[in-house]
């Protein structure tokens, strides 16, 4: 069970985005702190027409994609349906996104290469992320929320955020911790802002308080504790699948997908770990 008290241990890590840039004297890039972004900072994105004759977006989620270990899942020939997309469609990436990492080369090369797809590349955080690189990409409004831009038609949906397309709400909020950070270097490969902060999980249960604790789907990279615990039950419980644990018992949803456990697995007929597979939602 996620308790308050918790978040008092933890409030002396401040949060992801706030504490990086505090450091590099900018603006925050924080959803939660929009108040301090002026209209000028925000960069409007409107997502493309339709397409002529149909109503709706499509909206597909698969796993991790490790740019550039995993990324290869997206090529038209595994995910096919993309032939009759367009940038008004999208694909959701369930963290561990990889592409905002190093700024490599390669990097640069796999982020033109998804900006040349002809769908919209949405990705929750997961703990394989450059969190100072991700903080540090503008900020644009999308989904009645806010996004970090990596490029065109390349968002990465914040924590805590609920965005609507098509009037389907969709809560995000990425993180997890990593196993093998003790074989990582803090600011060159790990970074502790990959685990939420206080303010990240006030501002998830604001957001779902907001709406009911009602939404259509939950897109995460940790899983609740008691799925984590029966598919993959060396991960360690820790707060944020406590606090998973406890969105899970409040909030009222169609389904919930994972991507940290590298697993396709359907646990229930709510809960869904993805990694290879592509689902249409
Ligand atoms: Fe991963």
């Amino acid at each position: 069970m996620f308790k308050s008290e918790q978040c008092s241990a933890l409030l002396a890590r401040s949060r992801a985005c706030d504490r990086l840039q505090a450091s590099a004297g900018s603006v925050s890039s924080s959803g939660f702190q929009r108040e301090i972004i002026t209209p000028t900072e925000i960069l409007r994105w409107g997502p493309p027409p339709k397409r002529r004759g149909t109503s709706a977006h499509r909206l597909y989620v698969t796993g991790d994609t490790h740019i550039p270990a995993d990324i290869q899942k997206l090529t038209s020939k595994r995910f096919p349906v993309q032939k009759e997309m367009t940038k008004s469609d999208y694909l959701i990436i369930c963290g561990d996104f990889g592409g905002v990492w190093d700024g490599s080369n390669e990097e640069k090369h796999w982020i033109k290469w998804l900006k040349n797809k002809g769908f919209t590349t949405l990705f929750v955080d997961g703990n394989h992320e450059n969190f100072e690189m991700l903080c540090s990409l503008p900020i644009v409004e999308f989904g009645n929320s806010y996004v970090h831009k990596v490029d065109e038609g390349i968002f990465h949906l914040m924590r805590g955020e609920i965005y609507t397309i098509d009037n389907k709400k969709i809560f995000t909020f990425g993180g997890a911790a990593s196993h093998d950070k003790e074989n990582r270097k803090e600011g060159r490969n790990w970074w502790r802002e990959e685990m939420p902060s206080c303010d990240e999980y006030k501002r998830a249960e604001e957001s779902l308080l907001k709406n009911d604790f009602s939404v259509d789907y939950i897109i995460t990279h940790s899983a609740p504790e008691s799925i984590q615990s029966k598919i993959a039950p060396a991960y360690e419980k820790n707060e944020l699948t406590d606090f998973l644990e406890s969105i899970k018992d409040k909030t009222i949803y169609n389904k919930w997908f994972f991507g940290h456990y590298h697993k396709d697995i359907i646990c229930d007929e709510k809960h869904i770990g993805i990694f290879n597979e592509i689902i249409e939602l």
